[in-house]
């Protein structure tokens, strides 16, 4: 008997507890150790097994330290299938997270009983993949087609209240899960309950899989693991289990060998990595309890919203009583979302709103707060005024955080007399909704001022990551690399329209068009007006029809015309007509003759000018590493998550031949396609981004 599993009989019942820290995963010594206590179970003439989890949780999944090696034996089904096959009754209790592995074990016990916080779920297409352990084979039969598909094609996390009314669970009950386990299984005895086998269930009638499998895959933008797991579903109903199971193992493999598989598994280890960063290492993070916001926009209000939903109490200044108002309406506004989502009570969105939140207009009002957010408008001089005055009233060791986009952080701490205390925190719009915050480091932000960021992060929810002093941080100076690169490719012979269908379906949420039409064309035609004000390079190329669509008044969805027109609703999306003509006049002007542009090329072009701006990001030390850009494109640009983020991307398509494209590019137009230092430095050494990584 090995120690991860712990053996004991109580009365008829024979006891497997796991107890392989921290969460129990299914490594082989708990397989092997489940395996071996059924069969103790059964020689010592017990009547029923309980399996549960010691510490914190029921089975969390899989051993992840095993992914990548060669499978051991027992295998995961085979241990399910022969829980399932034990003529006790075998009961599981579940607690913390049952999750994968976890959940198919289960599903292999005869009943389930769960404590009323647990929480359950298949998330294996969430890494690529799909359940491999019968999950595809026994979850149909227990609660049907429709809900299995939602629980197996969405990878969600289901709580016990909605387990039961699923029907994954028997029973819920209050206490620890040993015991709530224990006395289920004796109740079970007593009221002689049959053993109970989910796979000797009947099979749902079968539907029509073919269209289901096409409705899955589009829903989920090319991402293959939920659609494949429909055809395990479909298994489920057209096969006899033992074939079932065949089946579902052969489409686990297929998925196993694909490229989704791979950049979904570097998204999910690149978002855990990225605040580990070492200049943080056993750096404590300054207290953090009251906030202070100032002004109450888009973004104000965004930020002052996820602040109270994380419980710090927000104070938000804004320039006069009427503004204040209007911001405590938007934060009100995001409130009453949470409100009807059923994220907060009527009870706790009164407190909120009444006594986390105070409003004013006088900068000492900010007295006594551990971190103040700056989200005024997006001008130096603004700014500075706003950050002289924090500078005379925040105590000694506030945190003095911008949200600006752009600007310098190191000109905006200079400024005050504690440049220590000033970091950027960069949030995306909308605030409260989007994951991604980018904690932004100037010269001489203190390491712990760095920390108080990533901590503010942690309790907001959001995914944090470090980035250093430049125009537009890492995000934003990547986007407006690639997006002249779409800009480009029109005035060459692309249309927006062909670049936006190219760029979804390679798997963008939206195309940049789209985007540009939903953020607003103003923001970008005043960016482009700044930078003709500085002063151009003059090896740069420009362009008028989007300034031309600007001054006509048309700013995408707001004005309900952009490069689409909005007449028939946001979703309508049908070209605006007077766009094209003004790319020709461009074009004409200009005496460029148009070409055409296949799809893939769009797709290349877009991603290089990407991956080659990123790489001087990371090259230049603005990002710390490769998947610090992978993160960010990942939760603020719509990238597509099962492609892995840019880097990623780049280091499956091959480093050479990406390096190789951008040189031909670069003959006809040296300055924008001037390859990344970093880029020739990694194709000349053989090594990938990933490699980086590992440094
Ligand atoms: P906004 O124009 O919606 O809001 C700015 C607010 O600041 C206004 O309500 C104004 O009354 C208030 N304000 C201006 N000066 C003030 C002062 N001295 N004291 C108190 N309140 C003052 O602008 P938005 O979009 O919220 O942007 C704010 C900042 O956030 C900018 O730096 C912007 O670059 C940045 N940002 C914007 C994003 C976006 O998508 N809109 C995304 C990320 C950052």
């Amino acid at each position: 008997m090995t120690e991860a599993i712990v053996y004991e009989k109580i009365g008829d019942i024979a006891v497997l507890a796991a107890n392989n820290p921290p969460v129990n995963a299914l490594g082989q010594a708990v397989r092997q150790g489940l395996v071996e206590g059924i069969e103790r179970a059964e020689k010592e003439g017990a009547k029923a097994v309980l399996i549960y989890g010691e510490g914190r949780t029921f089975f969390a999944g899989a051993d992840i330290r095993e992914f990548g090696k060669a499978p051991t034996e027992p295998f995961l089904p085979d241990v399910c299938t022969r829980i399932e096959a034990s003529p006790l009754i075998v009961v599981s209790a579940l607690h913390g997270t049952a999750l994968g592995g976890g959940l198919e074990i289960a599903l292999g016990s005869h009943y389930r009983i769960a404590v009323p916080k647990a929480r359950m779920g298949l998330p294996e297409v969430l890494i690529g993949v799909m359940p491999g352990a019968g999950g595809t084979q026994r979850l149909p039969r227990l609660i049907g087609i429709d809900k299995s598909l939602d629980v197996i094609t969405s990878g969600r996390q289901i709580g016990a209240k909605e387990a039961l009314e699923l029907g994954i669970l028997d029973k819920v009950a209050e206490g620890e899960p040993r015991e709530i386990g224990l006395a289920y299984a004796q109740e079970l005895i007593d009221a002689a309950a049959p053993r109970r086998a989910i796979s000797e269930m009947p099979a749902p009638e079968p539907v029509d899989f073919d269209a289901l499998y096409d409705a899955v895959l589009k829903k989920g933008r090319g991402l293959l693991a939920p659609a494949v797991a429909v055809r395990g579903i479909q298994a489920c109903c057209e096969l006899p289990f033992a074939e079932g199971m065949k089946r579902e193992r052969e489409l686990f493999m297929e998925l196993m060998a694909t490229d989704q598989r791979q950049g979904l598994i570097h998204a999910f280890f690149a978002e855990r990595a990225v605040g580990k960063l070492p200049e943080l290492k056993d750096v404590e993070p300054r207290q953090l309890a009251a906030i202070g916001v100032i002004g109450g926009g888009t973004m104000g209000a965004g930020i002052a919203t996820s602040a109270l939903l994380s419980g710090l109490t927000v104070t938000l200044i804004e320039m006069s009583p009427e503004a204040a108002e209007a911001a405590k309406g938007r934060i009100s506004g995001n409130l009453q979302g949470a409100l009807k989502r059923g994220k907060i009570s009527p009870e706790k969105f009164a407190e909120l709103t009444e006594k986390a939140l105070t409003l004013a207009t006088d900068y000492a009002a900010l007295k006594d707060a551990d971190l103040v957010i700056e989200a005024v408008f997006e001008e130096m001089s603004v700014k500075k005024d706003v950050f002289t005055k924090l500078d005379a009233i925040c105590k000694p060791g506030a945190v003095l955080a911008s949200n600006t986009s752009y600007l310098d952080v190191n000109e905006i701490a200079a400024c005050t007399s504690r440049p220590e205390d000033v970091i950027g925190l960069h949030f995306f719009s909308p605030a409260h909704v989007m994951k991604l915050l980018e904690i932004v480091v100037a010269d001489k932000t203190a390491a712990d001022v760095v920390a108080t960021g990533f901590a503010l992060g942690g309790k907001m929810g959001k995914v944090s990551v470090r980035a250093g002093v430049c125009d537009g941080f890492i995000g934003n100076r990547i986007l407006s690399k690639y997006r002249t690169c779409a800009d480009y490719m029109i005035l060459d012979g692309a249309s927006p329209y062909q670049i936006d269908a190219a760029l979804e379906a390679f798997g963008f949420a939206m195309g940049p068009y789209a985007v540009g039409d939903l953020a607003g064309l103003d923001i970008g035609w005043a960016v482009r007006k700044r930078k003709r004000a500085e002063g151009m390079d003059p090896r740069a190329r420009d362009f008028t029809y989007a300034d031309k669509l600007c001054e006509d008044g048309h700013f995408g969805q707001k004005t309900g015309m952009g490069y689409y027109d909005y007449s028939a609703g946001a979703k309508a999306r049908v070209p605006n007509p007077e766009v094209m003509p003004l790319i020709e006049a461009d074009r004409a002007a200009q005496g460029i003759t148009p070409r055409e542009f296949t799809d893939e090329e769009i797709v290349r072009r877009y991603m290089a000018a990407m991956v080659n701006e990123a790489a001087r990001v990371v090259g230049e030390g603005i990002a710390k590493r490769p998947l610090d850009v992978d993160v960010t494109l990942l939760y603020g640009y719509g990238f597509p998550r099962y492609r892995g983020g840019p880097m990623k991307w780049a280091d499956m398509q091959g480093l050479p031949g990406l390096l190789a494209d951008i040189k031909s590019w670069a003959q006809d137009d040296p300055y924008f396609w001037e390859p990344a230092p970093l880029l020739e430095k990694l194709v000349a050494e053989g090594r990938s981004f990933d490699d980086l990584n590992k440094d």
